[in-house]
């Protein structure tokens, strides 16, 4: 297993600059999720990781080697696709062999490796059978068999779970993470879905349009999001974006002003400390509370916020309790019994400690 560093990597293809200087470090161990909307470069990157992309610049290194021009084959690095690709005419235990069989790994070494992984993925029973005969699930569980047999330095996953269906992708994420935590490699992992790379990395790198937005902890990304668009990528229902106005910025307390649910402008006096907004007083900013950080407050107040209720929708376990403020929709996540209906005016409560402001112009979070 080994580390992995991204220096200034750039990807053109012809004129089109479709990565522009990404920096990505992780540590040996570290479960890297690319994650970002379809398009934003993800493969891309992953594949001039592996080599199958030529780098247009900057450098990829692994432990403290630059393996820019290393082929792909002496990379050591082990690749799982969204589409499997295994050989159909295989059965499922040559699939798995197929590489170190090429690597002239003689035959017990294979045959215990086939074992033991076999036993890992609970597919032992399937050893005889043609990728043709497995479910979805299963030919996935292949596809991961044959990069583990290989005990590379690296694991790359290329949406690994998209083509299966709900349940099975629930469950073939915890398996994933079972296995990290079992084996400790370094695994780089791409998806579009927030929630995966929320439940697996150790860090989460945000990508749009070929530029790394952030990189963090899944807790970092989260509650400290960079900007407007992390703020809204990561987390389901999105955050809450509000249109402000400062009114005042004293150290501890933070005055904003915001439409209410009757037109009326509302003041609302938050105590907590944002770094750098004195120069804001007077202008709009955009307030950014989780859904879940909103809660009913029992009593009318400085930190409170009247609002009327539009929708209700009850998920089973949570309510989201769907009203406006600044002009905005705004959804609250409450709790099942919250015993809100359409039409009714309330106190909400924003948590402070939870809040985050971001420049309306660069979309940046105001520290
Ligand atoms: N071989 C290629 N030639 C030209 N453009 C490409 C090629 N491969 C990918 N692209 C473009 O690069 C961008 C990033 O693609 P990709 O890495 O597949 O995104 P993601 O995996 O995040 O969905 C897209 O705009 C895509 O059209
Ligand atoms: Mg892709």
């Amino acid at each position: 297993m080994a580390s992995l560093t991204l220096k200034n990597v750039k990807k053109r293809f012809g004129h089109v600059e479709v990565l522009k200087g990404i920096d990505i470090a992780i540590d040996d161990g570290d479960f890297l999720v690319l994650v970002g909307p379809s398009g934003c470069g993800k493969s891309t990157l992953l594949n001039m990781i592996a080599g199958l992309d030529s780098i247009s610049d900057g450098d990829v290194s692994i432990g403290d080697a630059v393996i820019n021009d290393l082929h792909p084959a002496d990379r050591d690095i082990a690749m799982v696709f969204q589409s499997y690709a295994l050989y159909p005419n295989m059965t499922v235990s040559q699939n798995i062999s197929f590489g170190l069989e090429m690597r002239k790994v003689p035959k017990p070494e294979r045959d215990k490796k086939i074992g033991d992984v076999s036993a890992m993925l609970q597919i032992e029973h399937l050893l005889k059978r043609k990728p043709g005969q497995l479910s979805g699930g299963q030919r996935q569980r292949v596809a991961m068999g044959r990069a583990l047999v290989r005990d590379p330095k690296i694991f790359l996953f290329d949406e690994p779970l998209s083509n299966l269906d709900a349940k099975l992708r629930v469950d073939m994420r915890t398996e994933i993470k079972r296995l990290h935590q079992r084996l400790n490699a370094t695994i780089v992992y791409v998806t579009h879905d927030q929630i995966e790379a929320m439940t697996l990395a150790t860090k989460i790198a945000v990508m749009k349009d070929g530029e790394l937005q952030q990189l963090g902890s899944p807790a970092q990304v989260y509650d400290d999001p960079a900007n407007t668009f992390v703020a809204t990528f990561m987390g389901s229902p999105s955050m809450n974006l509000i249109d402000a106005k400062v009114e005042a910025a004293n150290t501890g307390i933070v005055q904003l002003v915001l439409e209410g649910y009757d037109g009326r402008p509302q003041l609302v006096s938050l105590d907590c400390t944002v770094r750098g907004l004195e120069g804001y007083v007077g202008k709009t900013v955009h307030l950014g509370v989780r859904p879940e950080d909103i809660t009913e407050s029992d009593r009318e107040g400085v930190d409170t916020l009247t609002c009327k209720v539009d929708v209700t929708e009850p998920t089973g376990a949570d309510t989201y309790v769907i009203t406006s403020l600044g002009g905005k929709e705004v959804v609250a996540r409450m709790p099942a019994n919250a015993g809100l209906k359409a039409g009714d005016i309330t106190e909400l409560r924003f948590n402070p400690e939870k809040l985050v402001l971001f420049d309306t112009k660069t979309g940046h979070r105001i520290r």
